[in-house]
């Protein structure tokens, strides 16, 4: 009895431990610096890996993090993502980092969500409210107004956003648990896909009028 006990428990943990690895598992190397060509690569569940013995300190690099972007633009903000795209050693290591300035009175980091990554934020600058909406059927908003020094976290998948409601520039950081997270910004995906999802999907799905969703989709 104890045995068969222990062989649930065994079971259940392995089951456990297999969902927890489902996808960005860790990596089996110290690194893998990602390579353009696949010449001399092994493809990986990412970029192809570099020869560990030709890595060097500028694999592992990026500068300019300190440099405000210019957020005239229609939302009023801008990422500066820092990930393997940026630092090719960053490829299988599950990490990464953005900057995200925001205009005054407004600035707006508008909904999307990263479908690989968990975001941890710290405000550097300005005011920030921030929120996620949880997943049907409560689509709860949980928001708050945050402030230099103040620490965010939006967890992986959740529509999240951030908004400058100060009356100076905003700046934050954010770490994601992916070295390559990917975004979907809800609006652009939706009213800016290409090819276009038809006007009579989305004029139902949102409860609009097809000129209503015409307008939107040239916005976008
Ligand atoms: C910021 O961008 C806008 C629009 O592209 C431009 O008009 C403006 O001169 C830029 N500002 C700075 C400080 O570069």
């Amino acid at each position: 009895m104890k045995g068969a006990c222990f062989l649930l428990a065994f079971n259940l943990f392995v089951l456990a431990s297999s969902f927890a690895f489902a996808y960005d598992p860790s990596p089996l190397q110290d690194f893998c610096v990602a390579i353009k060509d696949a010449n001399n690569g092994v493809f990986v569940n990412g970029k192809l890996c570099k020869d560990p013995k030709f890595a060097t300190a500028n694999d592992f690099f990026f500068s300019g993090l300190n440099l405000p972007k210019n957020t005239s633009n229609s939302v009023g903000s801008v990422v500066t993502p820092v990930n393997v795209d940026q630092i090719p050693g960053l490829n299988t290591l599950g990490i990464s980092l953005a900057r995200i300035d925001y205009a005054p009175n407004g600035g707006l980091n508008p909904p999307h969500t990263h479908p690989r990554a968990t975001e941890i934020l710290v405000v550097l600058e300005g005011e920030l409210n921030v929120g996620f909406v949880t997943s049907s059927p409560n689509n709860r908003l949980i928001a708050k107004t945050l402030h230099p020094g103040d620490v965010f976290v939006f967890p992986i998948g959740l529509i999240r956003f951030q908004q400058n409601v100060g009356k100076t520039n905003a700046v934050a950081v954010a770490g994601l648990s992916s070295q390559n997270p990917g975004v979907i910004t809800i609006a652009n995906a939706v009213f800016g896909s290409n090819p276009p999802i038809k006007a009579d999907v989305l004029s139902r799905a949102f409860q609009l009028s097809n000129e209503i969703v015409k307008y939107l989709q040239s916005r976008f």
